[in-house]
């Protein structure tokens, strides 16, 4: 009687041994076979009444090891599974797939303009040379030859740095000028791009912070006629091959003889809209011969040497050629208004 019993727990076991749940629902199969609540491991622990006394010790060990054989199978069956699972998704992975779609910025409407107007200077020898925004009062105004007394050195047009009157924060891109020739002699042949400071009221046409572009040429020779032909180059790269230049005497300390330069309105092609107030012009920069009181000043013999120089406001000129009716939207930087703008320079 007992050797049946104890065959039939072996043949349990054997089945066990050689079963091999190879998906999910063999899976489970076996769980509710051998594992679940109506398993059939269980009803052989109540055949053990039915063992003789010496071998039911016996008996109880052969029947837990077919219970751990099922446990051991359950697991390790199951560790397969899931691994498998694991190499099925890595060998989904499509290495061709196109990259998740990268949201690319687009450039500064006042970076498009810089860069225009550096290209078209750098292309007739012009090389840029950048200087800090700090300033000293040195270079900023006396070597630029403005007097002590100039209303642009007062506190309200100026923003020195705290607890000083010699440190400032830059208010024109021409500090740059006595930089480079404080360290250079001629011939110099620079542009200056850069951000500059003044202590003015924000409205829809001023802000404390803009961006000029200041030009220097200096060497032997160098005449008002040269200084014109340079600036109506600039003009008609920048603005169109028909644009016209004008040129009205001015006054800038630094320069003498000095002007104002205008273009010919290319909205209303000079003939009369509210951009140019219906004159047909614009103004778009200052200009004139380096005075050499500014070459003596910084160390360059005004005997031997000329020179002309300009700078040009850069939002100004970004305004004109976007249709930018207020000046705060250049530096709010809205995403709205940033992304309207596209550029290969
Ligand atoms: N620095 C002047 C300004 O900020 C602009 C300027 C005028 C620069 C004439 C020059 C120049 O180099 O020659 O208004």
């Amino acid at each position: 009687m007992s050797a049946e019993i104890f065959e039939k727990v072996n043949q349990v076991l054997q089945d066990i041994e050689i079963s091999s749940p190879s998906n999910t629902e063999e899976l489970e199969a076996f769980r509710i076979k051998y594992l679940g609540s109506k398993n059939s491991i269980k009803p052989l622990f109540g055949e053990i009444r039915n063992i003789e006394n010496e071998r039911k010790k016996e008996f109880g060990q052969l029947v837990n090891a077919v219970k751990q054989a099922a446990e051991q199978k359950f697991s390790s069956a199951q560790d397969a599974l899931e691994s498998q699972s694991e190499s099925a998704s890595a060998s989904d992975l499509d290495l061709s797939a196109p990259a998740e779609p990268f949201a690319l910025g687009s450039r500064h409407p006042i970076s498009i303009t810089q860069n225009r107007i550096v290209d078209i200077f750098s292309r007739i020898g012009f090389t840029v040379s950048e200087n800090r925004e700090i300033e000293d009062d040195w270079h900023n105004f006396t070597a630029m030859n403005t007097p002590e007394d100039h209303p642009a050195r007062d506190m309200q047009d100026t923003f020195y740095l705290q607890n000083s009157t010699e440190m400032l924060l830059r208010t024109h891109t021409s500090s740059v000028q006595a930089r480079v020739m404080t360290k250079t002699q001629p011939p110099i042949r620079i542009i200056a791009p850069g951000r500059v400071y003044r202590n003015e009221t924000i409205s829809a046409r001023a802000h404390c912070q803009f961006h000029q572009v200041e030009g220097l040429y200096v060497d032997e020779n160098v005449s008002f006629a040269d200084m014109k032909q340079t600036l109506l180059y600039f003009a008609q790269e920048m603005f169109g091959q028909g644009t016209k230049i004008r040129l009205r005497p001015s006054y800038f300390p630094f320069t003498e003889p000095s002007a104002e330069m205008d273009v010919s309105c290319f909205i209303c092609n000079a003939e009369g809209c509210n951009v140019c107030k219906y004159t047909g012009w614009v103004e778009i920069l200052g200009c004139g011969m380096v005075d050499p009181e500014v070459l003596d000043r910084c160390g360059i013999d005004s005997k031997k040497y000329t020179g002309f120089a300009f700078g040009m406001g850069v939002e100004r000129q970004a305004m004109l050629l976007y249709g930018i009716n207020d000046i705060r939207l250049l530096f709010e930087n809205d995403v709205r208004f940033l992304k309207q703008f596209t550029s290969a320079l």
